[in-house]
């Protein structure tokens, strides 16, 4: 039985006062029925891990560099979001791949890190718009799942988020049974490649303009395992419906 996720990517919104949005979090679910994740930007993440300690609320960082160290000017790696108390990382977001033209085998490295660094990678897969209306998303997601997907992927150290690239901040969603063919394509694909065993326990979550609103219906589809949120998760009152809709 997999665990369903509710997962909050900040992006690069957020200073020391949007903390107590976590604290409301955890003080209206304070045993939630799934895992909750919040990934606040990387300078917050410390504070924010301190503060969530011991509570069911986990923190999560939003990128991670794929070496350990070196001269990589900006650059975090997987090993200092753990130290600085993160269980989980975002990687391959498309907002990284777009704006740092990260490839399929450099967000590859990185969940690699990522795993090596005992966290859970959360690995982005989606089309575009022109490659939805070409017929290509399930050739795309295909393409993306081989190529940033790493062999020692299992249910316990990786999750896919599928984040249609048109769905994300636009208020536009997939319709239910859009999500459905993409998130039965992935199971299918992870099975073909690790078995259906592993690749049952992989969580996949749906990503782009979840709401309180359309929150239920989407998790009510099949293999969606929970959610990426992205502006719904910045206020409290906003994401703890989803958390409750799971
Ligand atoms: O990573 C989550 C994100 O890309 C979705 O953003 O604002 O459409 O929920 P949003």
């Amino acid at each position: 039985m997999r665990r369903k996720l509710a997962a909050g990517n900040w992006k690069m919104n957020g200073t020391g006062a949007a903390l107590s949005e976590l604290s409301a979090l955890i003080a209206v679910h304070p045993h939630p029925s799934c895992e909750m994740l919040i990934c606040p930007p990387a300078p917050l993440i410390h504070r924010a891990a301190a503060l969530v300690q011991g509570s069911a609320l986990a923190i999560g960082g939003q990128d991670c560099h794929a070496n350990e160290t070196g001269a990589h000017t900006g650059d975090v790696s997987a090993a200092m979001l753990a130290e600085a108390g993160a269980t989980h990382v975002i990687v391959g977001h498309s907002e990284r791949r777009e704006d740092h033209g990260e490839s399929d085998a450099q967000v590859c490295a990185k969940a690699q890190a990522a795993i090596a660094a005992d966290l859970v990678a959360i690995i982005c897969v989606g089309e575009s718009l022109a490659q939805r209306e070409g017929g290509q998303t399930l050739q795309v997601i295909g393409a993306q799942l081989a190529g940033s997907v790493p062999e020692q992927a299992t249910g316990a150290n990786t999750v896919i988020a599928y984040e249609p690239i048109w769905a994300i901040g636009t208020g536009k969603v997939p319709t239910l049974a859009e999500i459905a063919e993409v998130h039965d394509f992935i199971r299918a694909e992870l099975t073909a490649r690790f078995g259906a065993e592993r690749a049952g326990a992989v969580r996949l979550l749906y990503g782009g303009s979840v709401k309180p609103s359309n929150a239920a219906e989407i998790f009510a589809v099949s293999n969606v395992d929970g959610a990426l949120v992205g502006g719904a998760s910045l206020k409290a009152t906003d994401f703890s419906p989803i958390v409750a809709a799971l």
